[in-house]
């Protein structure tokens, strides 16, 4: 007698025929295996919960402009805004940096530049990841010369392997390990954005 075809049907012991045990793959991953979930959608939220935490606590005055970094950032900051139990507002920047390159340039240009005046505000800047650093020091130069109350920097995921980043984050996420990352924002090629953990791809 020849074995059943690993994966296509099984029969029990009573001779009922039963669907294989088999995980489903995600529709989006496009047909990629997961090597392994970083950060899982629960642990993503609690920890999210930790830092809006933080920061309430570290802005008694309030008045703050949650700056996103487009793209990477948009999943974290909309997570993160909601667990700032603070009077703020939302505005967004778009840098260019990579271009079609997988390797920073560190040429960091601004492609779209906030329409909220900068002047006297307390500034977070939300990134998704600090990888070489490179985008962030080049933004924290350019948005210091507009005179901000205060500027701090929060990233989701720091690699650790920035030195080119002269500021120190001030509210880390997680340190993430020096893998290729996707998902709750981050991208390959513009896909994974919408995955809700963060993974790395075989
Ligand atoms: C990614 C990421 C950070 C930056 C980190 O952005 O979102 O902004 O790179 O890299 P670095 O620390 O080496 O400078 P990317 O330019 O890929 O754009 P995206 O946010 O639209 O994905």
């Amino acid at each position: 007698m020849s074995a059943a075809p690993v994966g296509v049907i099984r029969g029990d012991k009573d001779g009922v025929l039963q669907a294989p045990q088999q995980t489903p793959q995600d529709p989006r991953l496009l047909g990629r295996d997961v090597r392994r979930i970083a950060f899982s959608e629960t642990e993503l939220r609690a920890r999210v919960a930790e830092l809006g935490a933080d920061i309430t606590a570290a802005y008694p005055e309030g008045d703050l402009l949650v700056l996103g970094l487009l793209k990477g950032s948009f999943v974290f900051l909309a997570d993160l805004v909601r667990e700032i139990r603070l009077p703020l507002h939302v505005d967004f920047l778009v840098a260019s940096s990579y271009g079609e390159s997988t390797v920073s340039s560190g040429d960091v240009k601004l492609v779209y530049d906030p329409e909220t005046v900068l002047e006297g505000k307390h500034i977070l800047l939300v990134e998704d990841i600090v990888d070489s650093g490179k985008t962030l020091h080049k933004l924290m130069h350019l948005l210091s010369g507009r005179a901000p109350r205060s500027i701090e920097i929060c990233a989701l995921l720091h690699k650790r392997i920035a030195k080119e980043l002269a500021h120190p984050v001030r509210f880390v996420g997680f340190d993430a390990p020096n893998e290729f990352l996707v998902g709750y924002g981050l991208d390959h090629a513009e896909n994974f954005r919408h995955l809700p953990y963060v993974a790395s791809l075989r």
